[in-house]
């Protein structure tokens, strides 16, 4: 038997995939069927539609990471996966998938925390010194970390509303950008002017204050839109993204650096799909060098959902000999962490 082999399965939203990592860090294999094509015409995930994929896609997917791998389901020292948050329909096909396999190969479950996953994808590529903050920035959240270890952490804001990739998908649902938001606004945007509009930055200039809001942002944005349409006036598609990205990324910057600041941090991390925004990177990069501070990011295919920061994950969980049980179940609103401190 191979050593130390995990295999990673995610089906939190609308990406199956499967992974195979060697002691939390050396990515074997890293298999994503993604959904996109299938809800785009929607302008969004459609959570039964979802489901329905993953169960068709997931054994095909997990074969694959095996193949790729070049090693046997013998070879696994545990099945990792995404138990929560997520759309729970979507969630149980990853959770049975898992229990199935380990029923039958008497192998050791790792549930895994979906947000605490998209920070380990950092683990996967950086030698992190911990303290370290990070800001989790994805599709449903939106929240800063303080870290001690790969697996302590404590939450110190998250939104109160919609999540940063939510704005960017309903922004530019409403632009016509179609789906994904995040991708199609930062390349709109690039052809735009950042100060053409105004729009708010909630919770600005606030010290110790980590909370964020995007909702009203997104209000904002439709109501110019339609003020703009009312008055017969005309406006640049490019010139919105531009001024909306701004926003989001000034207030993640703001409060971001606040945070590091607070926390007399040295290290900061960026993770979930909104990493992969150029600008934010660029931006948070800048401010927090400035301060004598090292941002640390995940390549892009790492940002968005995937298996291999599952199976990152889980290998804290595998050291700390923290086992899930046959009654692992699918739960949406995970909100705490496996370790706040
Ligand atoms: O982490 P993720 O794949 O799934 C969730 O856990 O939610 O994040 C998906 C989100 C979507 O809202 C998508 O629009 C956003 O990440 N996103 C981006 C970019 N790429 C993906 N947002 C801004 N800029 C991007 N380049
Ligand atoms: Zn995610």
């Amino acid at each position: 038997m191979k050593k130390n082999l995990i295999l990673g399965i995610e089906t939190s939203c609308d990406e199956t995939a499967a992974a195979v990592v060697a002691a939390g860090k050396t990515v074997l294999s890293s298999i994503i069927a993604s959904q996109i094509p299938i809800h785009e015409k929607y302008g969004g995930v459609v959570p039964e539609i979802a489901s329905r994929h993953h169960l068709e896609m997931v054994n095909e997917v997990i074969a694959e990471a095996l193949l790729q791998a070049n090693c046997s389901f013998a070879d696994l020292s545990a099945i990792a996966v995404t138990h929560g948050p997520g759309l729970v329909g979507a969630l149980l096909v990853g959770v049975n998938t898992a229990k199935t396999l380990a029923y039958a190969l008497k192998k050791p479950i790792l549930a895994v925390n979906h947000i605490f996953s998209h920070i380990a994808a950092n683990f996967l590529v950086h030698e992190v010194r911990f303290p370290a903050v990070c800001l989790v920035v994805s599709g449903g959240h939106t929240s800063l970390f303080y870290l001690t270890s790969r697996s302590e952490a404590a939450l110190l804001g998250a939104t109160r509303d919609d999540a940063a990739g939510e704005a960017f998908d309903k922004v530019a649902r409403v632009l016509g950008l179609g789906y994904p938001g995040g991708p199609a606004i930062e390349k709109a945007a690039e052809a735009g002017d950042a100060g053409a509009f105004t729009f708010p930055r909630a919770f600005a200039g606030q010290d110790d204050n980590y909370e964020f809001s995007f909702s009203g942002l997104k209000s904002a944005v439709i109501n110019t839109l339609h003020n703009l349409k009312q008055k017969g006036q005309t406006y640049r598609t490019a010139d919105v993204a531009a001024s909306f990205q701004q926003a989001v990324v000034d207030i993640l910057v703001e409060k971001t650096c606040l945070a590091a600041e607070a926390k007399q941090v040295k290290t900061v991390l960026l993770a979930g799909g909104v990493a992969a925004n150029g600008a934010l990177r660029q931006q948070l990069e800048q401010a927090l060098a400035a301060a004598g501070r090292t941002l640390l990011y995940p390549p892009l295919e790492l940002c968005t959902d995937n298996a291999a920061m599952v199976a990152a994950a889980g290998w804290d969980l595998y050291l700390q000999q923290k086992f899930a049980g046959l009654d692992l179940n699918a739960v949406p609103v995970l909100d705490n962490l496996w370790q706040v401190k």
